[in-house]
This record gives C-alpha cells, sequence and structure tokens, in this order.
C-alpha cells in the first residue's frame, strides 16, 4: 500500500483541484517544495502547534520535516514516551492542537499513551507508522487516535489531517451546530424490500450536488446493504457503536466505504457478532453522522426494537416499508396505529412490490389496513431487483418505474420539509 493515511475522510481529496508547488517563503533554500492549496493555505493561518513523539530521531526529524510548513504554532519534540506520561499527557493536551505519536518504536508504549492523551479529548492525536497493519490500525483507533499516517509522509495527507485537527478545535466545533436530514427506513416484516428501497433512495439522494448522504445499515447483525450495492468494507456499524464514547465526525468517517455514486456506507458487519447495541450508542451514532452529513439514510431492517426506537423521535421522516400481503398489511397496521402513533405525520407509507393486476386484496382494503393511502407505491420489478442484485448495482439512476419513485421520494426530501402534503400526492398520483 503506498504512503496513506488509512482512515479518516478519504472523500477530501480534491482531484483536479487546483494547487501548485512552491517553496516556503523563508529564505530557506533546503526547505522542501510544499503544495499551496486553500487547505495550506488555510492551515498556515489556523497556526496549529504540534507535538512529536518517539524516540527514533531519525523518524522525529522526517516528520518535522513534513509538517513545518503547517505548524505555525510551532513544532516541539519529545524523544521519548515515558517523557510524555501522566502529567505531561494532559499537559500536551492542553498546550498542542495535535499530538503525532511513532507507533513503530515501541508499539505498546506508543498506544498507551495515544491513550493516555485522548483521555482528555481536546487534542488530536495522531499516529505515524513505517507499515500498514489492519490490527494495528484497529488497535491505534481503539486507543482513540484519529489520524494515522505512513511514512514516508505524503504532504496532502499530511495537509488533509492537520485541516481536520484544525477543525476540531474548540471555536470550529462550537460553529458546527447544523443537523442532517435522518430518513429511517424500517420493514413492517423481513423481506418486504427495506434493504432495496432503502439503499436506491440513498444512491438517489446523493446525485443531489453539494449534499453528502450517508447510508447506516442498523440491521443489525445480518444487514446486507454492502451486498446490495456491491461494497466490501474493513469496518462497520458494530466498530462504531463499541466506540460510541469516543466516536466524532473523523473516527466515523474512517469507518465508511464510498460508493461509486456518492454514497458513503456504514456496514453491517461481515462476520457475526454477538452484540446487542445500548439505545445510547445509536444515538450517538445518529448524531455524530448528522452533523457530518446532509442526509443520514437508515436501514432499521423489520425489527422496531426498542434500541432502534430512540431513531424515530428525533427522524425527520420514518419511511415504513411494506407489502399488500395479508402478514404484512396486518403488521403495518399494529405499527402504524400502536407505534406511530406520535410519529404520524413523519411517517411515510411504502407499498413495495406494487401490482394491482395481481391483487388478492383491493386497494380500498390497503387503505383501510394501513388506516390511510401509501405514500409510495412501488412497483414489483423482479426481473430488475434480480438484476441490481446479482450485478450489485443500484437501479435509482436508471428510467424503471422503480426508479422513478425512488426518485421522487428522494426529490421529496429536498423539497420543502415544511409542506410535504403536495410532494406526498404528487407521489401517490404516480399511480393513483
Ligand atoms: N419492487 C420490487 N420488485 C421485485 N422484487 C423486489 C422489489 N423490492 C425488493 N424485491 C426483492 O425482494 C427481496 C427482498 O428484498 P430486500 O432484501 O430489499 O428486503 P428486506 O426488507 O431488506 O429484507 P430483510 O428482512 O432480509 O432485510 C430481494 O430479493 C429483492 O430483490
Ligand atoms: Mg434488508
Amino acid at each position: 500500500m503506498s504512503s496513506a493515511r488509512m482512515f479518516f475522510r478519504p472523500e477530501r481529496h480534491h482531484a483536479g483541484r487546483h494547487s501548485r508547488l512552491a517553496s516556503h517563503g523563508t529564505g530557506d533554500m533546503t526547505a522542501a517544495p510544499y503544495l499551496i492549496t486553500p487547505e495550506s493555505e488555510a492551515l498556515a493561518a489556523a497556526a496549529l502547534s504540534i507535538a512529536l513523539i518517539g524516540p527514533n530521531h531519525e523518524r522525529r526529524s522526517e516528520a518535522a520535516l513534513a509538517l513545518r510548513n503547517f505548524a505555525a504554532g510551532g513544532i516541539r519534540q519529545f524523544s521519548a514516551y515515558s517523557e510524555a506520561e501522566e502529567d505531561l499527557a494532559r499537559k500536551l493536551d492542553e498546550e498542542f492542537d495535535a499530538v503525532l505519536v511513532d507507533l513503530d518504536s515501541e508499539p505498546e508504549a506508543a498506544l498507551q499513551l495515544v491513550e493516555r492523551i485522548c483521555g482528555f479529548g481536546k487534542s488530536t492525536v495522531m499516529v505515524y507508522s513505517g507499515h500498514t497493519d489492519p490490527q494495528a490500525l484497529m488497535r491505534c483507533m481503539r486507543a482513540g487516535a484519529r489520524e494515522f499516517l505512513t511514512v514516508p509522509f505524503d504532504e496532502r495527507l499530511v495537509i488533509e489531517a492537520l485541516s481536520r485537527a484544525a477543525a476540531r478545535r474548540p471555536a470550529a466545533a462550537a460553529k458546527a451546530n447544523r443537523a442532517g436530514k435522518m430518513l429511517v427506513f424500517l420493514g413492517a416484516k423481513g423481506g418486504v424490500g427495506v434493504t432495496s428501497v432503502a439503499c436506491n433512495f440513498a444512491v438517489a439522494l446523493a446525485q443531489n450536488p453539494g449534499q453528502r448522504t450517508l447510508l447506516i445499515d442498523l440491521d443489525l447483525p445480518l444487514g446486507d446493504a454492502a451486498l446490495n450495492l456491491g461494497i466490501v468494507s474493513e469496518f462497520s456499524t458494530v466498530n462504531a457503536l463499541e466506540a460510541a464514547d469516543r466516536l466524532d465526525g473523523s473516527f466515523l468517517t474512517s469507518l465508511l466505504a464510498k460508493h461509486s455514486s456518492g454514497v458513503w456506507v456504514l456496514s453491517a458487519p461481515g462476520r457475526f457478532p454477538y452484540f446487542e447495541p445500548e439505545p445510547e450508542a445509536i444515538e450517538k451514532l445518529i448524531s455524530v453522522a448528522r452533523l457530518e452529513f446532509d442526509n443520514v439514510v437508515v436501514d432499521l431492517g423489520s425489527r422496531a426494537n426498542p434500541a432502534g426506537s430512540v431513531l424515530f423521535q428525533d427522524a425527520t421522516a420514518i419511511y415504513l416499508v411494506t407489502q399488500a400481503g395479508i402478514p404484512e398489511l396486518r403488521n403495518s397496521n399494529r405499527l402504524i396505529s400502536q407505534v406511530f402513533i406520535e410519529e404520524s405525520t413523519r411517517l411515510e407509507i411504502v407499498l413495495n412490490r406494487f401490482d394491482s393486476k395481481l391483487l388478492g386484496v383491493s386497494e380500498e382494503q390497503i387503505t383501510k389496513a394501513l388506516t390511510r393511502p401509501a405514500q409510495w407505491k412501488i412497483p414489483s420489478d423482479h426481473a430488475l431487483l434480480r438484476k441490481m442484485q446479482i450485478n450489485a448495482e443500484p437501479l435509482a439512476l436508471g428510467d424503471s418505474a422503480v426508479a422513478k419513485t425512488i426518485r421522487k421520494m428522494a426529490e421529496a426530501v429536498h423539497g420543502e420539509q415544511a409542506d410535504k402534503t403536495p410532494e406526498k400526492k404528487k407521489g401517490f398520483s404516480l399511480f393513483g
């Protein structure tokens, strides 16, 4: 693997963005050329102070060289992990915006130090290493490190990592008081099409320029959103929930995979974990996700369990996906009339695999069971859905009736939230 940061905001590679090589204007002819980009200029203005810790002098010097153009607040070097223990860990946290720890010299001591500094929580702790072992990555992440840089340093990645450190400073964090939309998909019964609809809905939302969309697979433990999109991810929702107490935007981003459509995905785990999430952990995950993303789409599967119910209170919209079968309608009726009473105005019913010709129940009966007309009716298209599964390619951008309906659903989110009624009617009239 090339020199690369292993986690944290891989989306922020701005290929093609204006950049040029220059020497830093200090008069020092030995200064390494560096990239002038909007980020590097912002970093200079941010005046970050940085601590470098590690016994390996050569490695420290290399790091200092890579950082020096972006640390207007100064770089201080510590030659031993022990120098930085106990009270000094607190001081490091208080005095430096970023603390870089060399992992390779003494990994155990380094990780202990990372954990200790992270316990104070203000500074951004980064680890640098000559290796990219996934186990080591995971241990660093668990210890609380927010960035992992590989040596030799890639200047662009260093700039990105430091930019995030600058953004994390309390003054910058205070500005981040916006919250994205939370769009929760729940099935009235297993197999009704929650994942198919949620994935394509997220893909449709992600086409909106300037909007960042995240799909979270909370159908634990066996959710298959990633499978539907053809994504293989190293990390999962379980990693996020297990570390909820220290989860923040950078950490969350490090766990995501990006789909070619632009959707970010937090997958369900590849292996079967015995893990029951706490409602508080789900709440934390969602609140961090909403700070980072404009749209947070959640595949909750068909389990309206207590842990998941924390999602309903704050959801922008809850999409109850159902079908026109007797068990699905019966479950829907229970959910609508007994569970989602307070959420009624935010509840949107999605009647999937709808085929008026093949109905055993009339539309009137369906409406009666649902207590109101379904806002959205997605036609049945077995061949199309099967193709999507086989090719692991979303269908949301195509010409099919299924795609058109799902795009309408996404458009309704971007439309006037305060005035949803016309959008709902529009969706319904497609089949009405
Ligand atoms: N509109 C549709 N037309 C035809 N087939 C569909 C449609 N929607 C979903 N399917 C098919 O139904 C099956 C179940 O879909 P999906 O996995 O999306 O459901 P789910 O509710 O997420 O299931 P689970 O409870 O296992 O999570 C899949 O084979 C899918 O291709
Ligand atoms: Mg599913």
